[in-house]
């Protein structure tokens, strides 16, 4: 099956996107987590793209098209794939559609402006292994530390609430069109993001019919 998830920063895409993959063995595509290991390994595209990602501004469409081409092209995406966070504007949707990639469902995590900021306050995330917990719905049961690795966990530089109020502006702006363009295709899923993690794990999976 291949999936997009879609939604506002912090719906909730991530946390599900793991879910989902472990359960279909399928790998997670997320723009973010490569553009965010690009700047930590210091590449040219990383460069470009520090300042863009640190003020909650959109990466130019032609890097991540790139990042996405280069990506789907490999072997592990040949049974199907899950893609968190691309497309982001209607034309990167539309740079998809000319790759001749097929999309079976969009899924929609809706979720409130006001809880949003809620949850990305208490985010916290693994540099090494990528897990992401929360300090009051999904703590880590190591503590401070990734209860999968042992590392210790951090706050991401774009959740600072400042930058999250941008990142809603731009997923309002330039994210939310998408919407119409996959509900006309008749592709678009929605699921509200309940309080409980585990509710809306149940809801996406019937969502999806798996
Ligand atoms: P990216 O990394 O994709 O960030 P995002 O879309 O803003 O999404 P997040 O990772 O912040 O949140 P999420 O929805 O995955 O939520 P999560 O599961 O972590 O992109 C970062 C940046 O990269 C962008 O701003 C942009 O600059 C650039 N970029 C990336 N892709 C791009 C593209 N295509 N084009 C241009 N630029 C691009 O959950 C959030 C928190 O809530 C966690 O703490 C979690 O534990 C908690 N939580 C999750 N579910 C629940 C629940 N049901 N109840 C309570 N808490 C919950």
């Amino acid at each position: 099956m291949n999936i997009i998830f879609f939604g506002a920063p912090g719906a909730g895409k991530g946390t599900q996107a793991e879910i989902v993959s472990t359960k279909l063995n399928i790998p997670t595509i997320s723009t973010g987590a490569i553009i965010r290991e690009a700047i930590k390994v210091g590449t040219d595209m990383g460069k470009e793209a520090q300042s863009f990602i640190e003020k909650g501004k959109l990466v130019p469409d032609e890097v991540v098209i790139g990042i996405i081409k280069d990506r789907l092209g490999k072997d592990d995406c040949k049974g199907g794939f899950i893609l968190d966070g691309f497309p982001r504007t209607i034309p990167q949707a539309e740079a998809l559609d000319r790759m001749g990639v097929k999309i079976d469902v969009v899924l929609e995590l809706y979720v409130s402006d006001e809880d949003i900021v809620t949850r990305m306050s208490g985010r916290r995330v693994c540099p090494k292994c990528g897990a992401t917990y929360h300090t009051k719905f999904n703590p880590s049961t190591a503590g401070e530390n990734c209860d999968k690795c042992g590392e210790m966990l951090s706050i991401r530089k774009d959740d600072a609430p400042d930058v999250v109020k941008s990142r809603l502006v731009v997923y309002h702006n330039e994210t939310e069109p998408l919407k119409d363009y996959y509900s006309s295709k008749g592709l678009l899923k929605t699921v509200v993001g309940q309080e409980e993690l585990s509710d809306t794990t149940r809801l996406t999976l019937e969502a999806l019919g798996i």
